[in-house]
């Protein structure tokens, strides 16, 4: 703070005056650099403040079996998605034509990006300008929006938060690492930093809730993005395991808290496998610090172990804690309007193994148990997968009920054989490749075919989910096979041998005792009875679309297009020029 008391020397009336000028040159280049970037953009109109009128029909979460639904206007809706890039939302003018080429894409839905650097540059003073810029855009084109809060972190570091908490370090302190070394990255233990960005964030759900209730463009809302302590330059190895600033060590020597106590005792038989492994170890204790109840953690650096959960309790003891300032911010953020809420996490991997090389704390499975226990607000936890073992990270982050939705994930080919493969698979709810409006994906992408055929058949796929009569498929050049079991038959889809592609996915819906609907591209798929005293054929093979979710057959296969029994079996073929939808049905015989 300046103190503006009069002095008598010249000298200091003179400081006094160029203090004075100083302030009023900053404060004059900061409000022009503002009306700079909000004046000379030209904005939306937005329809006039509508108010929501039943509370009951905002999108939310509703359970079908074992699977999780989002409910948009009373219906189920899947979301055949894809995510901007980072600043795609970042200006009025270069936004606008971006909603044009995602119509072109065949999605329903758009994952964009709101900053909290551009919706609250001063503290207290809201421009939701650009805000209202993208519910427009995806309006014009008959698209849904999952908005993403990009605030306190983003990849784990502290980059959208506004200048006038960048630079007051005091009032928002940063994590330290283990040699008191501060890092970009706001630690958890700030409260003005979680007061400030609930504040901003409820003002952004308070605004969503007037403009865009009745008409539900906006229909769930990412908190933050890829959170979690990370230090990837760091030379020590683990320097970054938790946060080391004082409060963080005052806290991390305390008692772990009772609440989350209470929790692990209540849910002890459905915890995360190594969870309950080291506090069976440390003997069940229900008060001690982090480490008298959860143990000192190894590190195991080898690459080759990157699956050992290094630095546990740390990791642990920073779930907690971040959970707890992402679950305040979303709290705060439903009191104004309850959209559903996820967090998103970058994974552990060969590359980033161990807490602090990937964001420790961040929502990964081995630590669901304490999110949950920390964060209530949060509806469930999202993976970004870009490594290699796509459906080990589906498979874990479908532990005890978390529903599978992808917002980040490679597009192309390979996305389009992966997005069949979980909606079928894994009922998920979202399939999102990352910078949906790149170059590359403007013409000839391969998605763009999927995304029509998934959005042909959604409604089927929704009726579908958490039944068990829906399974995935997806084989590639390493596992060029898979079987499953659907009904009454055992069925074996290979990657279709002699053409080209290097993987293919598909989806299987049991329509009948001995028909099935399967979508997809690229595969022979082969059905066989459980029951082997009897021998199967095909009934009848046709190739169609849904219309209003029933099925139009539109033309009959057999011969060539099909695999007939006495030739080389009984299936079907799904050419890998386009992908397509055929029903079959079968019959047994003796
Ligand atoms: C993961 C992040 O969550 C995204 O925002 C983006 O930075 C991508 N990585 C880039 O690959």
């Amino acid at each position: 703070m300046y103190n503006f008391k009069l002095k008598t020397d010249k000298t200091s009336n003179n400081d006094i005056m160029k203090n004075i000028l100083n302030i009023f040159r900053i404060s004059l280049a900061s409000f022009s650099m503002l009306m700079l970037f909000s004046c000379s953009q030209p904005k939306e109109n937005i329809s006039a403040k509508e108010t929501q009128t039943n509370p009951a029909k905002i999108p939310h979460l509703e359970k079908q079996g074992t699977a999780t639904r989002l409910i948009v206007e009373g219906k189920p809706f899947l979301l055949i998605s894809g995510e901007l890039h980072n600043s795609t939302c970042g200006g009025f003018e270069y936004l606008r034509p971006v909603w044009k080429q995602m119509a072109t894409k065949n999605l329903n839905s758009v994952i964009a990006t709101v900053s909290w650097e551009l919706v609250e540059p001063e503290k207290g003073k809201f421009d939701f300008d650009l805000v209202d810029s993208i519910i427009a855009g995806a309006r014009k084109e008959d698209l849904k929006l999952v908005l993403i809060w990009f605030a306190s972190w983003k990849n784990a570091g502290s980059i959208y938060i506004p200048s006038w908490v960048k630079r007051d370090y005091k009032k928002y302190p940063r994590a330290k690492d283990e040699h008191g070394k501060s890092l970009e990255i706001l630690s958890t233990f700030g409260n003005s930093s979680c007061e400030s960005d609930a504040e901003a964030f409820a003002a952004l759900m308070k605004h969503i809730k007037e403009i865009d209730s009745a008409r539900q463009t906006v229909v769930m809302i990412q908190v933050e993005n890829e959170m979690g302590l990370l230090d990837n330059t760091g030379k020590t190895p683990g320097n970054a395991r938790r946060d080391f600033s004082d409060q963080a060590n005052t806290d991390y020597n305390s008692l772990v808290p009772e609440e989350l106590m209470n929790y692990l005792v209540l849910h002890k038989d459905d915890l995360f496998p190594e969870l309950y492994k080291v506090w069976k170890t440390n003997g069940f204790k229900t008060k001690g610090s982090w480490e008298e109840i959860f143990g000192i953690s190894e590190f195991k650096p080898d690459r080759k172990e990157w699956q050992f959960y290094s630095y546990y309790t740390e990791e642990l003891f920073m779930a907690w804690n971040y959970a707890r300032y992402a679950g305040k911010i979303a709290a705060t953020g439903k009191k104004e309007y309850p959209l559903p809420m996820y967090v998103n996490a970058w994974l552990k991997q060969a590359s980033t193994a161990w807490p602090g090389r990937y964001p420790s704390g961040g929502p990964l499975p081995q630590v669901l148990d304490i999110w949950r226990a920390a964060a209530p607000s949060i509806d469930f936890i999202s993976p970004d997968i870009y490594i290699d073992e796509f459906t080990w990270a589906c498979k874990e982050f479908t532990r005890s009920g978390n529903p599978l939705f992808i917002p980040e994930t490679r597009g192309g080919a390979v996305g389009a054989a992966r997005a069949l493969y979980v909606f079928g698979e894994f009922n998920a709810g979202c399939f999102a490749p990352f910078g949906i409006d790149n170059e590359g994906f403007r013409a000839n992408d391969p998605l763009d075919d999927t995304y029509a055929l998934l959005q042909n058949m959604s409604s089927v796929i929704l009726k579908n989910q958490g039944k068990g009569t829906m399974r995935g498929i997806l084989v590639d050049t390493v596992s060029r096979s898979m079987e499953l079991e659907l009904g009454e038959y055992q069925i074996r889809a290979e990657l279709a041998g002699e053409r080209n592609l290097g993987i293919a996915g598909g989806l299987i819906i049991q329509a009948g005792s001995q028909e099935y609907i399967v979508a997809g591209k690229g595969l022979d798929v082969f059905f066989m009875p459980k029951d082997t005293s009897m021998r199967v054929a095909i009934d009848a093979v046709d190739e169609g679309i849904f219309k209003k979710g029933e099925w139009i057959p539109e033309r009959r296969l057999n011969g060539d297009e099909t695999h007939a029994s006495t030739w080389d079996g009984t299936g079907l073929r799904l050419s890998d020029k386009k992908p397509s939808i055929q029903k079959i049905s079968l019959y047994n015989y003796k």
